[in-house]
């Protein structure tokens, strides 16, 4: 009876630890840092629950004090070991993010912010890029995202990266039922990915 205990015992911490096991380590992150146009290095890491406040602050800046993604939900993200964050820091201010979850075939953005005194610098592209090498990392094919469609700052940025555009999903954003543009990229396209991976 006890041996039977201990077997059921040691099965149950394997089922834990191969369920709960996050997907994505710091080893999978091909660049920790980041160059900015003035020369200065940025640094990025997988967010975890004490980033939880830089990624929402990040969120208030771009969206006019307000976060889309509150505290519950990235929180839940957070938790999940099929999603993650990448979170840029410079001299210890949170500038930009990007959330990621992974589904069985594809790596799909749930969001990604940049602060506006660091746009245009390159910051979210270099986030996608990272997050774009670790789904291939973990067999992906392809990623994907939905865009405001009166965003085009981000549909431009997206387009730029290799996304295409996909189909229109008619009024998805309950705040003011606007449109959604569904984008991808195929992440087996290896020529135009080594071209990226000299950002530095
Ligand atoms: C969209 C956003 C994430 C871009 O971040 P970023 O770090 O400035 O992006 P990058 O510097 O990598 O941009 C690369 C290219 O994308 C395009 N682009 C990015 N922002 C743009 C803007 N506001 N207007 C027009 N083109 C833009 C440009 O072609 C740019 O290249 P360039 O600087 O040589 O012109 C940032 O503007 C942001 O946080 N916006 C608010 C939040 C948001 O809309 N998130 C997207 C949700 S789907």
């Amino acid at each position: 009876m006890r041996k039977f205990k201990e077997w059921i015992t040691g099965k149950k911490e394997e089922v834990e630890y191969v369920l709960f096991q996050p997907m994505v380590d710091e080893s999978m992150l091909l660049q920790k840092s980041y160059r900015l146009k003035n020369g200065e290095v940025t640094e990025v890491f997988f967010a975890t629950n004490a980033d939880l406040e830089a990624i929402i602050q990040i969120q208030e800046a771009c969206y006019d004090g307000k976060a889309p993604w509150g505290r519950i939900a990235v929180h839940s993200e957070l938790r999940k070991r099929t999603s993650f964050f990448l979170i840029s820091y410079h001299v210890g201010l949170p500038i930009a993010f990007i959330g990621v979850s992974l589904r069985p075939e594809s790596v799909h953005v749930t969001n990604i912010a940049t602060i506006p005194a660091y746009q245009k610098q390159g910051l979210a592209t270099f986030l996608i890029l990272m997050a774009a090498d670790i789904g291939r990392k973990l067999q992906r094919v392809v990623m994907t995202l939905e865009v405001r469609m009166s965003n085009e700052g981000a549909k431009r940025l997206y387009r730029k990266i290799g996304f295409q555009d996909g189909k229109i999903k008619k009024n998805y954003y309950h705040n003011n039922g606007e449109d959604a543009l569904d984008m991808r990229m195929n992440l087996n396209k290896m020529d135009e990915y080594n071209e990226y991976q000299q950002i530095k």
